[in-house]
């Protein structure tokens, strides 16, 4: 069968990498022509476990090619799947801008039936105005085409993606028409038979899926935050408090860490845009506002924490360990790692920073000159007033902190995500503080 991507960013590429390595004929198109003529060569622009593997087998057995000829890529399947960016604008709406004119392409370029399927989030509503405008555009070609509307909305985590292509905890397909259905779930056949729940819904129902399990993550993580800085007030163990609810089988134990903070390209993105939904609606949906303010905060009380241990941060020596969003990605995109710098930069701090692969990203958004990027954790903690540890990369569980003890200038340990043993660090002589503790 054949398969159609329409944006080869990262849910378009971990899309139809996944689909080729099932036998499926992937077309992959994406108007940056650099991007595409290194993709055709198996360079990848994102850093995905295992992506990288499975484009190159792929492109060897010939089911995954790239091209930046979209009426070509319409043309080729009667299946599109678009995976188009939707970021957010100034005024937390999304921007549709690639959505509709992909649309567009697609009504002046079919020759036949399509499903097009929605797998960018975009808010409830757009998959109706889409079936409209491709309508428009057919009617005027005086054509008998016929196409449907699906949407199909992604819930990939970055650094787990392939896993969670392979192995969803549920398929959901919005659709007013049976035949597309039937479509999307023959392509899904290799998951559905290992068990997957499949959830038939409306168009509407499936974009408002994927928003509020988003905002409800986040609301997740912004509450346990919240839980865990009275804890640390009061006196109580955050870690253990997260635990005890999370034994509550209706509460459950993810997504309740404590940290500085949610980032990343979906979360900020998504619950601005429901609550910028809900507003045009006439619906102040406070609480949604609120998971973003709580967020926000949360970043502004780690710099506080900084300083609370090191003192006045003017030419004092910080040490960031982490810079992506999360570990196992080189995304910064609304890492709490840029607000914390600039709030540290602001008190003119000096920062040193090391991340195993998010380095290059971040030196888009800051010089060599405003941060002293090192090659590795033991560069960047030299001559330190204070190690910040900010994402939870694996190598940052298994520091030497007898030879830190011997290279940093004081022996302060910051761990926002908790994941070195209090005790151990202190054993070493440093002031430790975790998060929520
Ligand atoms: C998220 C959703 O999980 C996915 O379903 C959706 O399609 C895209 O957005 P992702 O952005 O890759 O995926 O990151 P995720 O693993 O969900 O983590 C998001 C943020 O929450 C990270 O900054 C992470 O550090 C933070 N987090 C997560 C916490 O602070 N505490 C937790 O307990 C869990």
């Amino acid at each position: 069968m054949n398969i159609s991507i329409i944006g080869s960013g990262y849910v378009g590429l971990v899309t139809g990498s996944c689909l080729a390595s099932q036998g499926f004929n992937v077309l992959c198109c994406d108007t940056d022509t650099e991007k595409i003529s290194n993709l055709k060569n198996g360079l990848l622009p994102i850093y995905e476990p295992g992506l990288s593997e499975l484009l190159k087998n792929c492109l060897a057995t010939g089911h995954m090619r790239f091209t930046s000829d979209l009426a070509d890529t319409i043309q080729h399947s009667d299946i599109l799947f678009v995976t188009v960016n939707t970021p957010a604008m100034e005024d937390n709406s999304c921007n549709l801008e690639h959505i509709y004119k992909v649309a567009e392409e697609i009504a002046y370029n079919m020759d036949c039936y399509k499903v097009i399927v929605h797998k960018s989030t975009v808010p409830v509503g757009t998959g109706r105005k889409v079936k409209k405008l491709v309508s428009d555009i057919l009617a005027g070609r005086t054509s008998e085409l016929q196409f449907d509307i699906v949407s199909n909305p992604e819930f990939l985590r970055e650094g787990s993606a392939i896993n969670d292509f392979m192995n969803p905890d549920r398929i959901v397909i919005g659709s007013d028409s049976p035949r597309a259905v039937n479509i999307l779930k023959e392509v899904y056949t290799f998951q559905l038979e290992k068990g997957t729940p499949v959830l038939e819904t409306g168009i509407e129902t499936a974009e408002m899926i994927k928003y509020a399990s988003n905002a409800f993550l986040a609301a997740k993580i912004s509450f346990m935050n919240e839980i865990s800085n009275i804890c640390e007030l009061c006196g109580a163990d955050g870690i253990i408090v997260s635990k005890g609810m999370g034994l509550d089988t209706r509460i459950g134990p993810r997504f309740l860490d404590p940290g500085p903070g949610f980032g990343g390209s979906c979360f900020p993105k998504d619950i601005k845009a429901l609550s910028h939904m809900a507003d045009l609606l006439g619906y102040d949906a406070r609480f949604t506002k609120c998971i973003m303010e709580t967020n926000t905060c949360q970043k502004v009380r780690m710099i506080r924490k900084i300083e609370k241990a090191v003192g006045s941060l003017q030419n004092k020596v910080i040490t960031i360990l982490g810079l992506s969003f999360k570990p196992e990605t080189d995304d910064i995109r609304e890492s709490p790692s840029i607000s914390i710098i600039e709030g540290l930069l602001e008190k003119k701090a000096i920062i040193k920073a090391y991340d195993p692969q998010a380095m290059e990203n971040m030196k888009k958004m800051y010089s060599q000159h405003q941060i002293k990027y090192c090659s590795n954790p033991y560069e960047a903690c030299e001559n330190s007033n204070c190690i910040t540890l900010l994402t939870a990369w694996q190598e940052f569980s298994c520091l030497d902190f007898k030879l830190l003890r011997s290279i940093v200038n004081s022996p302060i340990f910051i761990d926002l995500r908790n994941i070195s043993n209090p005790s151990l660090v202190r054993s070493y002589g440093f002031y430790y503080e975790g998060i929520g503790r």
